[in-house]
């Protein structure tokens, strides 16, 4: 099997690269940096997605097109990347791929509030990473429907694993650790991570399952607040916290001090611990029998035990 992964280099790139090398395939890497040649196993093709370049040889003949790329924190390069290259890359794949597999996010839904989500919910998506993800999606959705380029479209919630560049898991752990951690509002608020080896297992079932191409699947290994942060607080073998805080004065308290630099407190933080949104991923499992592989506390075990700095 021959298969090409942008963001090959990333942190679920580089992991999902190991996973099909491992299983003697041909695998293809897009990097700005490196350099064109072998190396680490695969081939390298060095290209910006944000400029004009010849994509054509990175992705001519392969099985599977994995686009991975993405831009988490700088908002200046997220509409070049998400939305331009996406379209660069959908005109240098057209017709010369057998599928592509879209890295997403449950971002794009955009959702607020105590619902549960499915692939079925509209898109809404409320900053300029969602929106920016969201107009990729539709394109890559566009061009399956007018040039039937065979798509799957993956959506994780927040992923996580040693050396992941979101460090809102880093800071919730850090907060815990030194005490300093309450919960916020009624308890039964949501978690939704995913541990980054199950997100791999849910990407090659997406580029290898038969009943997959012209599909949306979600994912997320959700559970509660309260049996997140025991699973967080076990994992670094420290007491786990009992404090919680009214939601309506946190949320007044959050829009006054999230004026101030470096504050911990602001109301995305509010939101993100209060908020009771789902996103079930029964279908994925359903239709492509994918299973969770590591539980949350095995994974964060793994993560944040005793003596490992992730
Ligand atoms: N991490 C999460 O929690 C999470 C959750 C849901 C969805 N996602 C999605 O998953 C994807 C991967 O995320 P990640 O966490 O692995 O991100 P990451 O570690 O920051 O990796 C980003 C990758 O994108 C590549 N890239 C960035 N700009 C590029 C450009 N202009 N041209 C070509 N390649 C470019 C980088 O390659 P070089 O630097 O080598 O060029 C790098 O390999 C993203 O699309 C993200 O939206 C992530």
């Amino acid at each position: 099997m021959k298969v090409a992964i942008t963001g090959g280099s990333g942190f679920l790139g580089r992991r999902l690269a190991a996973a099909h090398l491992q299983r003697g395939d041909e695998v293809r890497l897009l990097s700005r940096s490196r350099k064109d040649g072998p190396g680490d196993g695969g081939r390298w093709f060095q290209g910006d997605l944000s400029a004009d370049g010849n994509l054509r040889a990175f992705v001519d003949g392969v099985d599977v097109l994995y686009h991975c790329a993405g831009e988490l924190r700088d908002e200046s390069r997220m509409q070049a990347l998400h939305v331009d290259g996406t379209r660069r890359l959908i005109e240098a794949a057209s017709g010369r791929i057998g599928r592509w597999v879209q890295l997403s996010s449950v971002g794009v839904y955009g959702a607020r509030g105590a619902v549960s989500v499915t692939e079925e919910t509209p898109l809404n998506p409320a900053n300029h990473y969602e929106r920016t993800k969201a107009d990729s999606d539709r394109l890559v959705l566009a061009a399956a429907a007018s040039q039937a380029l065979p798509l799957v479209i993956l959506r994780p919630s927040i992923v996580f694993g040693p050396g992941m560049p979101n460090r809102s898991l880093h800071q919730l752990a850090g907060m815990i650790r030194r005490r300093l951690f309450f919960f916020i509002g009624p308890p039964g608020a949501s978690a939704n991570y995913v541990p980054v080896d199950n997100v791999i297992d849910a990407l090659l079932a997406c580029g290898e399952h038969p009943a997959a191409p012209g599909k949306v699947y979600n994912l997320s290994a959700w559970t509660t607040m309260e049996n997140f942060v025991a699973a967080l607080a076990g994992a670094m073998a420290v007491p786990v916290p009992a404090l919680r805080l009214p939601l309506l004065p946190m949320k007044l308290l959050a829009a006054v001090a999230e004026r101030v630099p470096g504050s911990p407190l602001s109301r995305a933080r509010v939101e993100a611990l209060s908020s009771r949104t789902r996103f079930p991923d029964d279908k994925i499992r359903r239709e492509l029998g994918f299973q969770h592989r590591l539980g949350l506390e095995e994974a964060l075990g793994q993560m944040f035990s005793a003596g490992k700095t992730p």
